[in-house]
């Protein structure tokens, strides 16, 4: 059977959340994944495995301290694999905000007076204000901006604004409110072309299948655990060559000793161990699914990244087609997604209403989402959207079910607009 014949057991994996049978959560659809997603029993067994048995200074020679090391070992490990990075290019931080902040301070000492930084006006704040903030080292700031109809970011703009002085580029793989999936390899080229360091935001990309770190050719690349199946917790990739020159913001004695001299301290523990269980859920949904399980890990997240797609485009298509076809709504970015060109991740707004009025009318039908400019507040003053009052987002995973986008579009269809 081709990959494409099989389709996502989507029950199955529910059964793996125990969210799903919360008093509290189960009558809920969830659609503001976004934000956040639910974990796995694995995590949450992972976590309290942690707690009760290992819950003690890791890396000692006792059993409890030897046991809780490798498990946090293992995470590193199994991450590595599933994005094809080495060991020693990952690094595990409170969230992604915190990781690019201490990764900007880290690049500081390689920012000299008339260097170039390139941000866009697509990108979440957190991949935005620390490389701002350079100019304190007298760099210029440059900003990539997205086409005002489309929400795109195009290569012709760039390819204008880019030089020779350019030291930073940094852009997000998909953008958190346009959806849109940005082509990271293309951009990496390019940037690679004029000698820039490429910081890859992809924390909207990542829940929809992690990325192959080196096949993008990126330098640097962030997602959000915690919106990965995970607890609260950020993963930043960094290629071992420019890890290696960058300076320690650790403790002095630890000089050398990188990725470990980047952050300046150490992850949380148990959050860091219970990653193991982002892995075997992974696993199981790859047991459930394939017959072949001789081959390697990165192949198997490939595999099931094609599951997750073609039902994601599933779940979004009629969604996208329902809100573009809406002559009350206006829907921000691509009307479809094909090939992997947009995630689920849909957010549009109406002249008629407020998104805050759409909002609480979407909860008060048990639609779990929100009104926000979800710290893209860049992006929505150039689509000409009142950032206070900010987008509708309804962003989906592979969990999510096509019952709850049926039954979105009949809640969204009995809105009175005028
Ligand atoms: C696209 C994007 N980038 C960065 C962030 C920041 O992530 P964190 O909350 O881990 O700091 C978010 C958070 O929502 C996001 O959506």
């Amino acid at each position: 059977m081709s990959i494409s014949n099989i389709k996502l057991d989507v029950n199955f994996v529910r059964s793996q959340f125990p969210t799903f049978k919360d008093p509290t959560a189960k009558k809920w659809s969830f659609m503001e994944n976004a934000g956040g997603s639910y974990v796995p029993q694995t995590v949450i067994d992972r976590l309290n495995k942690f707690m009760i048995s290992t819950k003690v200074q890791p890396y000692a020679d006792y059993p409890m301290s030897k046991i809780a090391g490798e498990e946090m070992n293992r995470s590193i490990s199994y991450f590595a694999s599933m994005i094809n990075a080495k060991e020693n290019e990952i690094l595990i931080g409170g969230s992604t905000s915190v990781n690019l902040y201490v990764l900007s301070n880290a690049l500081k000492k390689f920012i000299k007076p008339g260097d170039e930084i390139i941000v866009t006006n697509q990108d979440h704040e957190a991949n935005i204000s620390p490389w701002r903030r350079l100019t304190e080292c007298g760099a210029k700031i440059k900003e990539w901006k997205i086409n005002k109809n489309t929400g795109e970011l195009e290569i012709e703009t760039l390819e204008k604004i880019i030089s020779k002085k350019t030291r930073i580029l940094a852009v997000t793989h998909c953008s958190n409110i346009v959806g849109s999936v940005n082509n990271l390899k293309k951009i990496t080229n390019l940037a690679h072309n004029y000698g820039a360091i490429v910081i890859g935001d992809g924390v909207s990309y990542a829940p929809h299948g992690f990325p192959n770190v080196k096949e993008l050719g990126v330098d640097f690349y962030t997602f959000s655990l915690y919106k990965t199946y995970g607890p609260h917790l950020g993963l930043l990739f960094g290629k071992e060559k420019i890890l290696k020159k960058l300076p320690n913001q650790n403790h002095e004695f630890l000089d050398g000793q990188y990725p470990y001299t980047i952050n300046p301290g150490g992850p949380n523990h148990e959050e860091s161990a219970a990653l193991v269980g982002i892995y075997e859920y992974l696993q199981s949904l790859y047991k459930h699914h394939f017959k072949d399980t001789n081959i390697t890990i990165l192949n198997k997240i490939t595999k099931l990244n094609n599951l997750f797609s073609n039902h994601e485009e599933d779940l979004a298509n009629p969604l996208l087609e329902y809100i573009s076809s809406n002559k009350y709504l206006r829907l921000i970015g691509k009307d479809k997604i094909y090939n992997k060109n947009r995630a689920p991740t849909i957010a549009f707004v109406s002249k008629y209403k407020s998104s805050k009025e759409i909002s609480d009318y979407l909860i008060k039908n048990n639609i779990a989402t929100r009104n926000d400019n979800f710290y893209a507040w860049r992006c929505l003053n150039a689509l000409g959207i009142n950032s206070e009052d900010g987008v509708i987002r309804i962003s989906l995973v592979h969990y999510n079910k096509i019952s709850e986008v049926n039954k979105l579009i009949q809640i969204i269809d009995k809105i009175k607009w005028n």
